[in-house]
């Protein structure tokens, strides 16, 4: 299959399946290397659909027999599956195939992981477990007969069986194939209930390895949060009498949704004190609540085809951003938000690999998981809410979840049910999901006489098969704020729909200062003449957290720049504005940490590019290190106050104590520039938590010390798979830039280094791409280990490989020496014998910047 040429699929290619699906049963019969798969399908012409072929997807399965209403049939063999003639009517197919789960190394399908079964079926992955029209609009009820002498075997719904060495369950809501799954192996529950506002009562377990059983309970705690969130926020109940969670350590991205049966990777719901970093619990708590919200947004109702996959996706991530909002902190999570959007979905907006949140066409599926479908997804749903009101958009919900329950639906769907409450078009808003690309929004002001005028122009640069763009409708949240500091507009939402269009604010007695853009209210680049004497007046008075943060961030930013193209020295603007937020204790810690966070060095190359200066990785990173140590200098009487470990025993996972470790352990990396790392010497020694304890471990590498310690976390936590990860990105990550190709390959000859674990290939050659210094580094050999180790995985795990040659996405930003040496080791994976489909499209589609 893998030998044709790769097909592209077009959205506008779509037409339904000609049968549909009364039921299915299947039989697994497991073994590692020859598991037998038995279906029995009751299939029914589809009245809906003029395309009769009888196609079902399979592959990489050995079929043993097949029948047709009882009659033994041979299918023919086609493109990714097989054909065959069936009569015009109800219909049963059945089957029997053998499947490898031991040697399925690619995490799709049936697969073993330290000796236990699991599936994963999203996308496209179902096809590698039978013979079925393996489509997200073939919805489907399925009943699942497990043998094995595995002591736990689970399936998707509710248990109807349990004997020696077999389990039968039967889910009674129709699902699509991809959100099929199947768990065998020898695992401990962490048991809890839940009782529905109806009253029903839920068994809820999370199931993991032995050892494992005490990194559960805030996992059960946030997922009992989720299900009442999502029935106070959006009225959506649980539809089981179980859910079940396990988690897995061999697993290709998060975590997975499957109908009452979620698969987690292990990082994303193992939790403890001592082994959990205060961002790994925060991250735990949403990806918990993610793929619990997606029992209504996703599996309730489904996409129709996987070009609909933001429907469920940036929706689902709308919906945890929010839920996390309200268990901690909206400024801080916003805040988090944009540095993510900006980090990942900017970045690839302004590439080769730019598209639109719903792509027009595909090769490899799996290669839209992207930042872009998610993240950018997600803010589209925070727009359309900005635009039409809190009521009308839980109304518009309400409606879509009545219409649509059970079905498989698109956008155009999604988008009716707000057309229908609120009476408004949204044709125009629409194209946020067909136009690449982030739109520039340019800003003047005038002033005249009491009335403000704010004027604006949007523009989107072309990116790839889109280069002219439309107008698209842009909310901007505006304040005013007037010269003594005090509010005088509050935030009031400008809908924007022109290319160039102004808004006038009248009545005014002295002229204000304007918040623009507050909460980030649409996800594009504002561009604005503004000089440091406003910023700080807005970092001083807007009330607008995100604004605030803004302020200093672009104060940090232009210094940054300076002291790059100018070797200026860094700016006492900046320098005394982070004193002044660092030292006011009536502001959240967490946000103060933020403001004293520095921008990236990604961000900087890609602000120097747009500028049209060629970036230097090396001249950012001594930038950057310049100004760290100026910065602790000066703040050298502040750092010891800032610095507050916490009290061994008192460790909590909420904002609240996570705020206060953040500015503690960021105070803590300047201060290891000026201690000789003693201050941070002491903290490893006495932590209690993996938070200080990493976080002291890493503001000893940042000042090149710290060697004794890393001896000593690797010896105490080499039999903890997921904190021995942060042990290889420790070292990588804090490498310097000569030195981060040479410890990544160290590291890959490390005997706990494997490629088969996609946690611990991350840990190592994730972290060398996000060393910015150290993998442009002008040796090339960052390039080339890359590629090296790109070449062995892709015939391991594809999907891992295509993902991870995104670290090369933004290659054109760079000189001719740096884009010569990228383009020979795309070409080289490219000239690869049997490379994927998946990397082929990831590698091809960079190349044709
Ligand atoms: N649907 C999963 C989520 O967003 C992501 C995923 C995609 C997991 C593909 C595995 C494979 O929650
Ligand atoms: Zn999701």
């Amino acid at each position: 299959m893998k030998d044709a040429a790769p097909q592209t699929i077009h959205l506008k290619d779509y037409t339904p399946f000609g049968y549909r699906i009364d039921s299915v049963e299947l039989t697994f019969k497991l073994h590692p290397t020859a598991t037998r798969v038995i279906s029995k399908i009751a299939f029914a012409p589809n009245p809906a659909a003029s395309d009769t072929r009888f196609f079902l997807h399979g592959e990489e399965l050995e079929l043993i027999s097949a029948a047709i209403d009882g009659a033994p049939v041979t299918p023919r063999k086609v493109e990714g599956g097989i054909e065959a003639d069936v009569p015009d009517a109800p219909f049963v197919w059945e089957a029997e195939v053998e499947i490898s789960p031991e040697t399925n190394t690619a995490l799709e399908g049936l697969y073993m992981s330290n000796g236990m079964y699991s599936t994963q079926c999203e996308a496209e992955g179902f096809r590698k477990i039978t013979f079925y029209p393996d489509r997200p609009d073939v919805m489907a009820v399925f009943t699942v007969r497990i043998e094995g002498d595995q002591p736990v075997l689970l399936s998707n719904g509710n248990p109807v069986e349990r004997g020696d060495g077999v389990a039968v369950w039967h889910d009674p809501w129709p699902k699509p194939s991809y959100l099929f799954a199947l768990v065998a192996g020898e695992l401990i529950n962490h048991p809890d209930s839940f009782t529905t506002k109806s009253g029903k009562e839920v068994e809820l377990n999370i199931w993991v390895r032995p050892g494992d059983e005490d990194k559960c309970a805030f996992g059960m705690e946030a997922l009992k949060k989720s299900m009442k969130w999502d029935e106070d926020t959006y009225g959506r109940e649980y539809d089981l009498d179980i859910f079940n969670i396990v988690a897995v350590d061999d697993f290709n991205m998060g975590a997975m949704e499957n109908k009452g049966l979620n698969i987690f990777n292990s990082s994303c719901v193992l939790a403890s004190k001592e082994t959990s970093t205060d961002a790994n619990f925060e991250r735990i708590e949403g990806i918990i609540a993610h793929e619990y919200f997606h029992n209504w947004t996703g599996n309730r109702i489904t996409c129709r085809d996987w070009f609909q996959l933001c429907l469920k996706e940036g929706l689902t991530v709308y919906r945890d951003q929010m839920f996390s909002g309200d268990m901690r902190s909206h400024a801080v999570k916003r805040i988090e938000e944009v540095m993510i959007l900006r980090a990942r979905q900017f970045r690839e907006d302004n590439g080769p690999l730019a598209h639109p949140v719903r792509p027009e066409s595909f090769v490899e599926i799996n290669n839209f998981y992207t930042a872009t479908v998610y993240e950018k997804g997600a803010e589209i749903i925070g727009m359309l809410r900005r635009l039409i009101g809190d009521e009308a958009y839980r109304k518009g919900c309400d409606l879509y979840f009545d219409r649509h329950d059970g079905e498989a639906v698109t956008i155009e769907d999604w988008l009716a049910s707000f057309e229908e409450v609120t009476g408004r078009d949204l044709a125009q808003f629409k194209q946020w999901y067909s136009q690449a690309g982030t739109p520039r929004l340019k800003m003047s002001e005038a002033w005249d006489d009491g009335t403000l005028t704010l004027s604006f122009t949007q523009t989107t640069p072309p990116t790839p098969g889109q280069t002219a763009k439309n107008p698209q409708v842009i909310p901007i949240a505006v304040g005013l704020i007037g010269p003594n500091g005090d509010e005088v507009v509050p935030t009031t939402v400008l809908e924007m729909t022109e290319a160039e269009q102004s808004f006038t604010f009248e009545g005014l007695g002295a002229r204000p200062v304007a918040s623009v853009l507050r909460d980030f209210s649409a996800p594009v680049i504002l561009e604005r003449e503004i000089d440091d004497a406003t910023r700080a007046f807005l970092l001083a008075h807007d009330t607008d957290p995100f604004q605030t943060w803004e302020m200093g961030r672009m104060l940090a930013k232009d210094t940054l720049i300076a002291m790059i193209v100018r070797d200026a020295a860094p700016a006492p603007a900046y320098l005394d504005a982070i004193r002044a937020v660092l030292t006011d204790e009536t502001q959240d810690p967490a946000f103060r940490a933020l403001v004293f966070g520095l921008p990236s060095q990604d961000d900087l190359a890609q602000t120097l590019f747009d500028a049209g200066i060629t970036p230097d990785p090396q001249k950012i990173y001594d930038a950057r290190e310049s100004l760290r140590h100026t910065v602790a200098r000066h703040l050298s009487d502040a750092l010891p106050t800032l610095f507050r470990p916490t009290e061994p025993g008192t460790f909590t996972p909420d904002a609240e104590g996570s705020g206060r470790r953040s500015l503690s352990l960021a105070a803590l990396s300047y201060l290891a520039l000026l201690d000789g790392g003693a201050a941070a010497t002491s903290l490893f020694a006495q932590a209690d938590n993996m938070t200080e304890q990493a976080g002291a471990l890493q503001a000893l590498l940042s000042a090149g010390l710290g060697t004794n310690e890393l001896q000593t976390f690797e010896t105490q936590w080499k039999d903890d798979r997921l904190v021995l990860d942060k042990w290889f990105t420790m070292q990588v990550a804090s490498a310097a830039p000569e030195k981060a190709a040479e410890v990544a390959e160290a590291l890959s000859h490390h005997p706990a280094f494997t490629n088969k674990n996609p946690n611990r290939f991350r840990a190592v050659f994730g972290a060398l791409s996000a060393n910015h210094a150290g993998f442009h580094h002008d040796s090339g050999r960052a390039y080339k280990l890359l590629a090296d180790q790109l070449i062995r995985l892709d015939s391991l795990n594809p999907q891992i490989t295509a993902r991870m040659s995104g670290a090369f996405e933004t290659w054109k930003r760079y000189d001719a020496d740096r884009q010569g040496m990228i383009r020979t080791e795309l070409e080289r994976i490219l000239a690869t014998p049997n490379l994927s489909r998946d990397t082929t499209e990831m590698v091809s589609r960079i190349l044709s910047a």
